[in-house]
């Protein structure tokens, strides 16, 4: 059995979907056990109520909440984020702030870890908010893994799409009223079918 947690922020959801998408994929690979999880939020009620983000949290309030303790239990971590100002949120990086034990001890070399996210706008930094990630991951000594162009999505010429062979994306629009498209989610969940293969071929050396 090999381990894979999908390990996500999300403020209007678009994040969410993409990491059930990702989960569904790495669910696809045999003897492969997925945990889906959610980091703590550190904005205030009043001020999620006030910028619409309360109702939209709703629909994913019942994702248990991320133990940094608990990553060394899997074979590959998918971490999903949203972008802020082209690098991700600081939920997500105060949870990363959290593994300087892991560090010490070296409880996540050789796991495999992933990145995926979210932007408003085309060009608002993807790729930034991926790469940028990867350093932490590194530092961590973990296998770094994107998407390649075997997922045919990447190269999708006939509409706006997120994706690149740093890791699955969708573009939520300045208001947040798009959705992750079909394209998309594929690519989300090549994504986790992808990691979860390889996490699997390591466990079973
Ligand atoms: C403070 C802040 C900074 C943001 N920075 C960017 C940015 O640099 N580029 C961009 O395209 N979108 C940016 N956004 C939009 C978010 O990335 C977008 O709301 C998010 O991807 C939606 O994902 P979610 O529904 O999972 O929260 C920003 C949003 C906030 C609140």
């Amino acid at each position: 059995m090999s381990k894979v947690q999908v390990i996500f922020y999300s403020m209007y959801g678009h994040i969410y979907k993409m990491a059930e998408a990702v989960a569904a994929g790495a669910r696809e690979i045999e003897s492969t056990e997925v945990s889906v999880y959610q980091v703590p939020e550190l904005v205030s009620p009043e001020a999620l109520e006030r910028t619409g983000a309360k109702a939209a949290r709703e629909a994913f309030a019942h994702i248990p909440v991320a133990v940094p303790d608990k990553l060394v239990e899997a074979d590959a971590i998918i971490f999903g984020t949203p972008t802020r100002f082209g690098m991700m949120t600081a939920q997500m990086r105060n949870f990363l702030d959290q593994m300087g034990k892991l560090w010490m001890s070296g409880g996540l070399i050789g796991k495999v870890g992933s990145v995926f996210t979210s932007t408003a706008t085309q060009h608002g930094g993807q790729e930034t908010t991926i790469t940028s990630f990867h350093a932490t991951l590194l530092h961590q000594g973990m296998i770094v893994v994107g998407v390649p162009y075997s997922e045919k999505g990447l190269t999708n010429m006939n509409e706006i799409t997120g994706g690149s062979p740093y890791g699955a994306s969708t573009l939520a629009g300045t208001d947040g009223s798009r959705q992750p498209s079909q394209n998309e989610l594929a690519i989300a969940r090549f994504q986790g079918k992808h990691v979860a293969g390889i996490a699997r071929k390591l466990a079973a050396r």
